[in-house]
């Protein structure tokens, strides 16, 4: 695990702890690749992915789908922390695949309170598709203010601030193969961003 660190150089030393090695991560989600490919047989379900934090989740997930899928990705933005905190986002980005009829899989990298996914798939629901659930990555279950049922789910975390694997500390650190806790120094010096 130390070697894991070490070879990202100042990324790593911002690493306090290896909380989810990448070989687990790879493991689960061969696991969660086998479940989709027999529950979805037949169906050519759309995977959607939402940009950012999803990129390396959904690219070694679909390598482990063995049906046929079809992939595509939205894109939300905050208008402001305290329009976030209540879970209204903008959508920077839309589905470009009609979803009326279809078989969607939303894919999530982390869920924490749930208000923005839930907001997301109210959004997606009112486009009447066949069924609609969600895969998400990393559950917080503490923070939860809106329950969301997840179909799939790779890991529980507690609730502490990861990073890597998709997830950021403002942008940075996504790029690491594991999940790791960010040094409190480094979260201290730049408090209150997600
Ligand atoms: P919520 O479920 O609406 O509270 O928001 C989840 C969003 O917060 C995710 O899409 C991430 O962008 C961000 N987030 C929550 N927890 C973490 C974390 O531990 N690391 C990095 N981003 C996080
Ligand atoms: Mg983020």
């Amino acid at each position: 695990m130390e070697d894991a660190r070490k070879a990202f150089g100042s990324m790593g030393n911002d690493i306090q702890d290896i909380l989810i090695p990448a070989e687990a991560l790879q493991k689960r989600i061969a696991d969660l690749g086998r479940q989709i490919s027999l529950d979805y047989l037949g169906l050519n379900p759309l995977v959607v992915g939402i940009l950012k934090g999803v990129l390396f989740f959904m690219a070694d997930l679909l390598r482990n789908i063995t049906i046929p899928i079809e992939m595509d990705f939205i894109a939300v933005s905050s208008y402001s922390a305290e329009a976030r905190d209540q879970g209204y986002v903008r959508l920077v980005k839309d589905l470009e695949t009609p979803i009326h009829g279809r078989h969607v899989l939303f894919l999530e990298d982390v869920i924490d309170t749930g208000l923005t996914l839930n907001y997301i798939l109210q959004n997606l629901r009112a486009r009447q598709p066949a069924s609609l659930e969600v895969c998400v990555l990393f559950n917080k279950p503490e923070h939860r203010l809106i329950d969301i049922p997840l179909k799939y789910k790779g890991f529980d975390l507690p609730d502490q601030f990861v990073v890597g694997y998709g997830l950021d500390y403002r942008e940075k650190y996504r790029n690491l193969p594991f999940i790791g806790l960010l040094n409190a120094e480094v979260l201290k010096s730049n408090r209150g961003s997600k």
